[in-house]
């Protein structure tokens, strides 16, 4: 596999550092200590400029290379989860409740890398904007670093991302063009009846029965009216009503998720959802109202960055390893925000056998940091060679 020699050289380095952030997680926008440890990293390499304090805990660094250019970007997340470890690893998270349970210790490892080896050779022309973000795992940091004009301000013409994956094959690399990954939002649902004795139902209007009727009725949405070859999910995961056996209760509550690939999708199932929540309690003489909270936007790739991000993961992990069919998963991804302001591609790297992303067993492969900080190295060296 050709992996650069000189970040090869660097692997147990990378590893160091892996493990110390898999020590020491941070939650959110939270990620001080993080960054703190990044920005060290970073002065230590002589990258040419370090801002940070973007988005709370959010740091973009600058490299230049040789000679007039433009700026590519290439992103890292930062930030842990909130589960309790279950391994007993000697670099184990020394914080309670907390854990890097989805790899962004070694995808800012990776990142990191990348950094020491292109502040020393240069080998390229324009500059690198490095950019660590706080808050994937909800909170939406990378969106708040673009809104602070990350962007703009760094004149970032296009932007990578990857996300390691256990359980694909190590070393494999992959991705797609268009919606890669969904978008992940949230609804609530009120209703509200009218309350009495369970003996006199037809003196009452039964929330019950609307939160049923509206629950079944919201499952014809992705069942009749979504576009047979698309895709969606609409989840009800929580319906809390009633106190007794012998009350109807006056009024319902339900939550639940949409997952979507496409923005039209989206609009419609939230128009029918409407529709169905406002029309149904009104049909059984109640009311009900819908609050849709709009997540993370799907993660779309864009065709020619993705085509350019996959022949430069073909020169790393080589040509078997590499996948331009990656399945769309209803997953989600802040890194979204990023393809929705600058063109670019999120890749997939698989590190072979372990626990599942978000699992309390999960360990990152350090074996695959050299692959990854290849990647982001060559992307650069390709997108703007010294010609
Ligand atoms: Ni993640």
């Amino acid at each position: 596999m050709p992996i650069i020699n000189r970040i090869a050289e660097f692997h147990d380095d990378m590893k160091t550092w892996r493990q110390h952030l898999h020590a020491n997680p941070e939650l959110g926008f939270d990620c001080f200590e993080t960054a703190a440890f990044v920005r060290q990293r970073l002065e230590e390499f002589g990258v040419d400029e370090i801002h940070d304090g973007i988005a709370q805990t959010g740091l973009v660094a600058i490299i230049n290379g040789q000679g007039e250019g433009p700026t590519i970007g290439l992103r890292a997340d930062m930030d842990a989860l909130p589960i309790q470890e279950a391994r007993d690893l000697p670099y184990k998270s020394k914080i309670d409740g907390k854990m890097h349970a989805c790899g962004h210790d070694g995808h800012t490892s990776m990142l990191l890398g990348a950094a020491r080896y292109l502040a020393e050779t240069r080998n390229f022309k324009g500059r690198v904007a490095l950019i660590f973000q706080p808050a994937e795992e909800g909170g939406a940091g990378g969106d708040a670093m673009c809104k602070e004009g990350i962007m703009e301000r760094f004149e970032v013409g296009q932007v990578y991302g990857i996300h390691n994956f256990p359980g694909m094959p190590f070393g494999f690399m992959g991705g797609r063009a268009g919606p890669l990954l969904a978008a992940a939002d949230e609804f609530q649902i009120n209703i509200t009846g009218q309350g009495g004795h369970a003996a006199m139902p037809n003196t009452t209007v039964d929330s019950v029965m609307i939160a049923v009727q509206i629950a079944q009725a919201l499952q014809t949405i992705v069942s009749r009216n979504l576009d047979p070859v698309d895709n969606a999910v609409l989840s009800i995961t929580r319906i809390e009503t009633g106190t007794s056996h012998n009350i109807v209760p006056a009024s319902a509550f339900m939550q639940g998720t949409v997952r979507t690939m496409k923005v039209e999708t989206r609009d419609m199932i939230v128009t029918r959802m409407r529709a169905i929540v406002e029309q149904v309690a009104a049909a059984l003489g109640g009311s009900a109202e819908l609050n849709y909270d709009y997540g993370y936007p799907a993660t779309v790739n864009h065709p020619r960055e993705t085509a350019f991000a996959l022949d430069v993961a073909r020169s790393v992990a080589g040509e078997a390893l590499v996948s331009d069919e990656v399945p769309p998963s209803m997953g989600a991804e802040d890194f979204a925000y990023m393809l929705e302001r600058r063109p670019g591609a999120y890749l997939c790297l698989g590190t072979g056998e372990g626990a599942g992303l978000h699992h309390p067993e999960f360990d990152f492969n350090d074996e695959a940091s050299p692959i990854g900080a290849s990647y982001f190295v060559k992307l650069v060296e390709t997108a703007q060679p010294l010609s």
